[in-house]
């Protein structure tokens, strides 16, 4: 797992947003996991940036969301189909029809997670999946307990994860308690991960990611077992980490040899 330390969020975006844009111009044709919240919002603004300034092109990018609220249909404001058109597809070259969300709004949820499975198997599977990280540890709404090997399904929210995402619902919105989200399984099959860490109030969250056990009750930290990941995480949300000074150094070490 590689660590990556910067001092602001913004400096932590931007390297998640130029690790994507590497990525994109070694396989212009990648397919891309995709994540909301407000954690990558700054990494999109610059995504959306890069190809204002005419440095990169989406247009031949297949992309697959983490996960989708059921009951909210696709023109809702607060579904993350919504969001992801909101805050970077509507902003870029992208091709919609190869933007895919879990569909939560056909009853037959058990197909729709097939489905799911199946587009991205068809599609090759991700090349690159973004994560962000809940303060229980959740990736996706994969929340703790989760099977390390689940795969995309049905989940019930935590009281924890429903009042952290109660600061996007206005106070007489329907808030979703049941979410479809890829599972850790399908998570783990992603040929790259990069995962960013932002604040200090995932700080618990990410030493249990990085540095814990590896335990379905942090969720987050199954990526321990994948040999592709970067964690990106600004100041705060490195502050509990027991070998803080060592990811320093080793990213030091990282940007001098192998850049
Ligand atoms: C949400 C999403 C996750 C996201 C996480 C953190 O509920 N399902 O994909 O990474 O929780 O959210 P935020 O970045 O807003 O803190």
């Amino acid at each position: 797992m590689r660590v990556v330390i910067l001092p602001t969020d913004q400096e932590a975006s931007n390297f998640v947003a130029d690790f994507i844009e590497k990525l994109i111009i070694d396989k212009e044709n990648a397919v891309l996991g995709l994540a909301t919240g407000s954690s990558v919002l700054l990494t999109y603004e610059a995504l959306i940036k890069k190809y204002q300034s005419g440095e990169m092109s989406f247009k031949n990018i297949t992309t697959f969301n983490l996960d989708e609220y059921i009951g909210l249909k696709p023109d809702h404001i607060q579904s993350y189909r919504h969001y992801m058109n909101r805050k970077l597809f509507n902003h870029i070259d992208i091709d919609h029809k190869k933007n895919y969300i879990p569909e939560c709004f056909n009853k037959d949820y058990e197909l729709s997670c097939e489905n799911y499975e199946s587009k991205i198997r068809q599609n090759g599977g991700i090349d690159l999946q973004l994560l962000g990280i809940g303060t229980n540890g959740h990736i996706g709404f994969n929340e703790p307990t989760s099977s390390l090997n689940s795969r995309t399904r049905v989940k019930t929210l935590t009281q924890n994860t429903i009042k952290n995402n109660s600061r996007f619902f206005e106070n007489n919105e329907i808030q979703p308690s049941i979410a479809i989200t890829m599972g850790i399984g399908t998570i783990m099959e992603a040929q790259n991960i990069i995962l960013i860490g932002l604040g200090k109030h995932k700080s618990k969250a990410v030493a249990d990611l990085v540095e814990g056990p590896v335990s379905s009750f942090c969720p987050g930290s199954a990526l321990q077992n994948h040999g592709n990941v970067v964690v990106v995480l600004d100041n705060l949300a490195a502050s509990n980490l027991k070998l803080y000074d060592y990811y320093i150094h080793t990213e030091k070490m990282y940007q001098e040899y192998m850049c």
